[in-house]
């Protein structure tokens, strides 16, 4: 196969993370030179360990604090960066304190990355691409709302106060709601900047890691949703009615970062998602999922039980192509018994 065209170099926050992981493999792939932010020397030398065999595209800059703008002047130093990609945010279901643990991170955090560009971009920065959430498309409020489907009109509507004292994923979603907002927010009070904004808003992120991963301890969130149902009694009830593949999440932030007409617009990337759908397709396909994953009631799921979500726009803006919830969940599946067998021998 003939090498990728080379495309210049762009920032990714977030990067040693389950979703920042693919992202940096999908843009090394498109021929992106990439930096990589991560909070210390360590974590960036274990990330950029992942992708050995592009040693040479891939470089690293510190950024102890997100939410402090001169933490990203050393990333812009050399005047190389013309796309961002923001992926850092805190993936917290449980958080002990809400500001300090999700709001403050999250909504800082993302007004930061574009005060920097604008500072330190030196005007060259063309498009920032900031990995949002469906928590920012979805209403909790409304609970299972039969007969809606949400797609990227929807908003969150949650404030600040009620985000405060919201509880554990509720608590999560609202700070991806509020962190978009304010990400528009700046851009509508910046109009002259360099560069335009778009987001992706995903559901649940289920499939493989873009490394191989050697154990469960430090999996993200969604993925833990899954490795939860291993040697479960019994299979979840709804919770948020939609999924996406990792390696179609991180194609749809390149993609998002190319096309032009994604200037200003915010992508939900994913499929309706049931856990008793997964389940079957885990089972059917992987005998190890048979005897570990429970059988709970085969067949018995409807997309219309609950709202749905549409992520037809990604497809005819940005040309995303989804595969199968069955693909998803067996490589997600395979992942984990393939971690939990390593972990089990050490
Ligand atoms: N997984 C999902 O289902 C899902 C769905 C929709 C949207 N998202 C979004 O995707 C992004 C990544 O999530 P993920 O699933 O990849 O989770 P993850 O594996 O936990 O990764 C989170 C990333 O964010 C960074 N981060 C968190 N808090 C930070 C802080 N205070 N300062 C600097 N960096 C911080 C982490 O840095 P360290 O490596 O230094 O810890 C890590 O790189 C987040 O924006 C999340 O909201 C995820």
């Amino acid at each position: 196969m003939a090498a990728p065209q080379k495309k210049g170099t762009i920032l990714v926050t977030g990067a040693g993370g389950y979703v920042g992981g693919q992202i940096v493999r999908e843009a090394l792939e498109s021929g992106y030179n990439v930096r990589i932010t991560a909070r210390t020397e360590s974590s960036a030398a274990r990330t950029i360990s992942h992708y050995p065999s592009y040693a040479a595209s891939l470089s690293s800059t510190i950024v102890p604090d997100m939410t402090v703008l001169e933490s990203y002047a050393a990333a812009f130093a050399d005047g190389s960066i013309e796309g961002i990609i923001h992926s850092a945010s805190p993936l917290n279901l449980n958080p002990q304190d809400n500001v300090r643990d999700l709001l403050d991170p999250a909504t800082k955090g993302a007004t930061t990355i574009l005060e920097a560009a604008l500072k330190y971009g030196g005007g060259k920065v063309r498009r920032i691409v900031s990995t949002s959430s469906f928590a920012a498309v979805v209403d909790p409020e409304k609970g299972t709302r039969p007969g809606h489907t949400y797609d990227e009109k929807d908003w969150n509507p949650v404030t600040w106060d009620l985000a405060v004292k919201a509880q554990t994923v509720i608590a999560y979603a609202s700070s991806k709601a509020l962190a978009e907002r304010a990400m528009w927010a700046w851009i509508d009070a910046h109009p002259d900047a360099s560069f335009t904004l778009a987001t992706i808003c995903p559901p649940w992120v289920f499939g493989p890691y873009a490394h191989e991963l050697s154990n469960t301890a430090t999996i993200s969130e969604s993925v833990v949703l899954l490795n939860n149902i291993i040697d479960s009694p019994c299979v979840p009830p709804f919770d948020f009615g939609g999924y996406a593949d990792s390696r179609e999440v991180a194609a749809a932030h390149i993609r998002a970062l190319e096309v032009p007409e994604a200037a200003g617009q915010r992508f939900l990337v994913g499929q309706d998602f049931r856990y008793q759908a997964a389940v079957d397709a885990a089972r059917e396909a992987l005998p190890e999922a048979r005897e570990r994953l429970p059988v709970g009631k085969v067949g018995d799921w409807s997309p219309e039980e609950a709202y749905r979500v549409d992520g037809s726009k990604a497809t005819r803006v940005l040309g995303l192509k989804y595969g199968t919830l069955k693909d998803t969940v067996v490589e997600t599946y395979k992942e984990l018994f393939r971690a939990r067998a390593l972990e089990a021998k050490a």
